[in-house]
């Protein structure tokens, strides 16, 4: 992911830029930038290619020394790591830089170069520079033309603007990418962590999703996504362990769910390229998806979820049979593989023992491993052919979260090239399935606005003693997550079926004191999960609908409560399901006063049998 800065300060500000951008190093990056006010005003950049050092050699043979500054490090998502793509992106009169994707940049780079628009470079980024340049060159007022531009934009990202003869201003944005403003003595800084902000201040705040902030060196205006000001906490910023700081949530469990839309936006930006539509694995294989007989998939806990996901996205895509086990009971069971076969171990510690002595015994067998893994160096990684890395970042909360969605969209883009190398796929199609891909941060990003109503519904499902998921698909793997995920936090009993099978046994549970959480959006089958929900209601179940507008509308009666997501393709939609029963789990977990970072019996990694 990258990272931006933005610095109003009392001396010349790129070096200070740089140092900044010193604290984002370890987001990963391939190019930089910097773009500061000259004298009379005039936006001044320098780029380069590659590690900061070589923007701090441009900068030290031609010295900026605007007081105003904006600054990048640049993961590489639409376009090549190249100078022409870092940021700063600028026009005369404005200057941005952007951390996240912009989902809809092609229509509206469309848009524009319509309207006459010359574009410099492949990035999304450069649709915000427009917009943006375009509304000030109609209204003059820089406020007002980011104020217009924002609502067209969509997806998961932060920016930080600078405008050219405007000394005293900074406007930065948030949309499921963070972006913290730090206070100073007659100085004010915005940056994508308050990381970066720690060699000046450790008083910060924090945008909340939706918030654009307006910056003079004497303070900030905050405004919601209704464009209404509003207060944002000033607080002292554990900046020196950020990567290990809450930030500004209760939990970590609270923080790696809001990650979400930035870390499944990182996670997509490695595997696929976002401007062709395609997949773009950046790893060689050593094996070949046409002569794969039977993909393995091995993992434990949340993780071996993940591999019943991916299961449904291998076989339906790629039509290649998929066989996934508990790693427990894989180690032990003498499995017979045939040679060559791809073994897929998923694991976020990557230190998990029964995952290793699985992958071990697969390699006993010939076969090629493949692990998914969001520690690149541990144990699992070292010993697999090919490593999958999922760009979470560090998982800190012991119920996996950010990890296991990342885990779902490294998988699906797998699952991708898989098909596409199997000639699986219609004309189209890849590109229309890694389009859906592309809107999945920013369907993240509205699903997280529905927290408040789902603490209402948690507060209810508090006082239950068991609870019941229900999902068909690939939401019944994703209904065993939301049940791990509610029992591991807040203790109480919670089991998961496939819908269909309610009537084999489980639907002499249903009482009116048990809440069936039932994951369902509306897809082909969807008619299948309403009688289910019909056999539910009959017998006094308190149905809790997760669903889409299409589902409500079609379920025929009345849930106890509904938890309405934004219309999307179901192919994908357990990656962006997975933040309802996220949430669900962790406030039914708080309503109870739960230990949510470090439930009772738990450890975040499970290194012994
Ligand atoms: C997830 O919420 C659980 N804490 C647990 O099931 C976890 O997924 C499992 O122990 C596997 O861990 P790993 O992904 O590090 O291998």
């Amino acid at each position: 992911m990258c990272g931006i800065v933005g610095i109003l300060s009392s001396e010349p500000a790129a070096a200070q830029v740089i140092e900044a951008l010193k604290r984002l190093e370890y987001r990963g990056y391939d190019s930089s930038g910097v773009a500061s006010l000259g004298e009379g005003g005039q936006i001044e950049r320098l780029r380069a290619e590659g590690k900061l050092k070589n923007l701090a050699a441009k900068l030290s043979g031609h010295p900026l020394f605007g007081h105003s500054a904006i600054g990048h490090t640049r993961w590489a998502t639409h376009g090549k790591p190249t100078e022409d793509n870092a940021h700063p992106h600028a026009t005369e009169r404005v200057a941005v830089v952007h951390n996240g994707i912009i989902e809809n940049f092609r229509e509206l780079r469309n848009e524009l170069i319509a309207e006459g628009v010359v574009f410099k470079s492949e990035t999304d980024t450069e649709v915000a520079l427009h917009l943006v340049d375009r509304a000030l060159q109609r209204s003059g007022d820089p406020i007002k033309a980011v104020q217009e531009s924002l609502p067209k934009l969509r997806g998961a990202f932060a920016l930080a603007f600078l405008f050219s003869g405007h000394q005293d201003l900074l406007i930065g944005a948030r949309q499921g990418a963070p972006l913290a403003v730090g206070y100073g003595e007659n100085e004010m800084y915005l940056g994508s962590d308050a990381l970066a902000l720690a060699p000046f201040t450790d008083m910060v705040s924090y945008l909340e999703e939706g918030d654009w902030v307006v910056l003079h060196r004497k303070g900030g205006v905050f405004h919601d996504r209704t464009n209404a000001v509003v207060q944002r906490t000033v607080q002292k910023s554990g900046a020196g362990a950020y990567l290990i700081d809450k930030g500004n949530h209760r939990h970590f469990m609270a923080k790696e769910i809001a990650e979400q839309p930035e870390v499944v936006g990182r996670t997509l930006a490695h595997y696929l390229d976002l401007g062709a539509g395609k997949v773009h694995l950046p790893v060689a294989l050593p094996f070949d998806w046409k002569s794969l007989q039977r993909i393995t998939i091995t993992a434990c806990g949340t993780a071996s979820y993940a591999g019943q996901i991916a299961k449904y996205w291998f076989e339906a895509l790629a039509r290649i049979p998929v066989e996934v086990d508990v790693a427990s009971e894989f180690r032990y069971r003498e499995a017979p593989l045939e040679k060559n076969g791809l073994a897929i171990f998923i694991s976020q510690s990557g230190e998990t023992a029964d995952t290793l002595a699985g992958l071990r015994y697969a390699k006993s067998q010939g076969q090629h491993i493949l692990s998914v893994v969001n520690v690149t160096t541990s144990s699992i990684a070292r010993e697999s052919d090919v490593v999958i890395p999922t760009l979470a970042g560090p998982e800190i909360g012991v119920a996996s979260t950010k990890a296991f969605t990342c885990q779902l969209t490294a998988l699906a883009c797998l699952a991708i090239a898989a098909a596409s190398a199997r000639g699986t796929l219609k004309a189209g199609e890849e590109e229309a399935l890694v389009n859906d891909l592309i809107a999945t941060p920013g369907l993240m990003v509205e699903a997280l606005k529905l927290e408040s109503h789902i603490e209402h519904v948690a507060h209810d499902m508090a006082k239950a003693t068991d609870v019941l998921y229900l999902g068909r698909g690939t939401s019944y793997p994703l209904a065993l997550e939301g049940a791990l995920k509610l029992k591991e936090i807040s203790y109480i009993h919670a089991e998961a079926y496939a819908a269909g099978e309610l009537k084999h046994g489980p639907i002499a549970l249903i009482d009116e004191t048990l809440p069936v959480i039932v994951i369902a959006p509306h897809d082909a089958i969807y008619e299948k999960t309403v009688s289910n929900m019909q056999e539910v209601a009959a017998r006094g179940g308190r149905i809790v609908l997760i669903s889409d507008h299409q589902g409500m509308q079609g379920a025929g009666l009345e849930p106890a409560a509904k938890i309405e997501m934004p219309d999307m393709n179901p192919r994908f939609a357990a990656i962006a399901y997975s933040v309802p029963i996220q949430l669900l789990a962790y406030h039914t977990a708080v309503a109870l006063g739960k230990d949510v970072d470090q439930p009772r019996n738990l450890a975040k990694s499970v290194t012994v049998e």
